[in-house]
């Protein structure tokens, strides 16, 4: 007997431009265009396995190996309802192929990164269940078609469909098929931007971007202008940059992006703080790190953004990571020693920090042991992979290994 089943991983995307407001809540359709940047899933990714059989008797997920509840009509049901009916499209027009669109599936999903670090896994998590199903079912759709899909699983998911620099551009009809990821340019067009994300800790249930957004979107006058006026510029400018390589550009958009995302989450009633000390510092670490550069008449060499959460990642071309790297450790000493990925700081370690000549030391407290409880060091990288049986989550009998 034939066994159906597939397995993808997809990787984590942050947003330069940020989707923040949805003008329909159950398409998941958003009130700006955003972009992001992916990153390398050999670092930050989901996996999902999904098989199709006729003995199983319902539609059944597994989450690092907790089994999820499949609410119906809510975002898994959708994204696994729409995936089928692809499916089903597939089997009107080829009758040899088998009916695995009226069989249930069992799908088992995981992050090699820890929910408690804090990064959002909606995104990889989404586009990995979406990108395993279309494996299974042969879907001969492309990215942007399944970014459709992954969009109403969670909005910033459909992003995750493609690897180097991707759009989601809003679109305008209602039923939401012109709301998708676009690839701006791959990875290989510019290989060499890093990211450092810095896992702030945080004891503070935050609100969540979902309800978040929609207090913003009722509330927030500052919001109604940033969609009108403000995001349409940087989309268009943000790209342009992306595909001249220029860093400078790229960077001054990412940094007012990110500000103005929270100035539109304070703006909101009642207002949401998403950042802390800690990610309030390491803007000023960064701003003075680049005013120093550019004092010395060079350009911009890092810009940090921060999602809904006061976790900080800084993106920056890779020759000025030992330097970002070594600053934000002298501020923010490392109770573990830096995982060095890329081997940048050799047998030596990045030992206790450091800061470039000129930089003026006072614009930021030395931070506790523990202040930032982890430094990933991540670059931009591809989209979603296929994988091998050999990394199937689900075992012979259909259940998580
Ligand atoms: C601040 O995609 O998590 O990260 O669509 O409700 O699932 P839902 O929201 P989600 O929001 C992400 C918001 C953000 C900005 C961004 O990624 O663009």
């Amino acid at each position: 007997m034939s066994v159906y089943q597939a397995t993808a991983s997809a990787p984590v995307n942050i947003a330069c431009i940020k989707y923040w407001g949805k003008r329909d809540t159950k398409l998941i359709l958003p009130t700006n265009s955003s972009l992001s940047v992916t990153l390398d899933q050999d670092h930050l990714r989901s996996t999902t396995t999904s098989r199709a059989d006729p003995s199983f008797e319902k539609d059944r997920l597994w989450l690092n190996g907790q089994e999820e509840e499949i609410k119906e009509g809510g975002r898994l049901a959708t994204c696994i309802k729409e995936v089928k009916r692809l499916r089903r499209e597939v089997e009107e027009k080829n009758p040899n192929e088998p009916k695995l669109s009226t069989y249930a599936v069992h799908i088992a999903s995981k992050n090699n990164f820890p929910t408690a670090a804090g990064l959002a896994s909606s995104a990889s998590g989404f586009a990995a269940l979406v990108s395993s199903l279309a494996a299974l079912y042969a879907l001969p759709a492309s990215p942007s078609q399944l970014s459709l899909i992954a969009r109403q699983g969670s909005g910033s998911a459909c992003r995750s469909l493609f690897g180097g620099y991707v759009a989601w551009e809003m679109g305008s009809s209602p039923d939401g098929s012109d709301s998708l990821a676009i690839e701006v340019a791959p990875q290989s067009h510019w290989p060499d931007i890093h990211a450092l994300i810095c896992v702030v800790s945080d004891d503070k249930k935050g609100t969540s971007s979902t309800s978040g957004m929609q207090r913003t979107v009722e509330t927030s006058t500052l919001l109604q202008h940033r969609i009108k006026h403000v995001v349409p510029e940087r989309m268009k400018a943000i790209k342009e940059a992306i595909l001249v390589r220029d860093f400078d550009s790229f960077a001054r958009i990412t940094m007012q992006d990110s500000n103005q995302f929270h100035a539109v989450a304070l703006d909101t009633d009642p207002p949401i703080f998403y950042m802390n000390d800690v990610s309030r510092s390491i803007i000023a670490l960064i701003v003075e790190y680049n005013r120093v550069s550019i004092e010395n008449g060079g350009k911009i060499k890092a810009a940090y953004t921060y999602d809904a959460g006061p976790n900080a990642v800084i993106y920056a071309p890779k020759e000025n990571l030992k330097e970002i790297i070594s600053l934000i450790v002298k501020y923010f000493p490392q109770a573990e020693p830096f995982k060095d990925p890329f081997g940048l700081f050799g047998a030596q370690g990045v030992g206790s920090g450091a800061v470039v000549p000129g930089f003026n030391e006072a614009v930021a407290k030395p931070f506790p042991v523990g202040a930032v409880k982890g430094l990933i060091h991540s670059k931009v990288g591809d989209g979603p992979r296929v994988l091998s049986p050999q990394e199937a989550l689900l075992g012979a009998n259909g259940l998580p290994k």
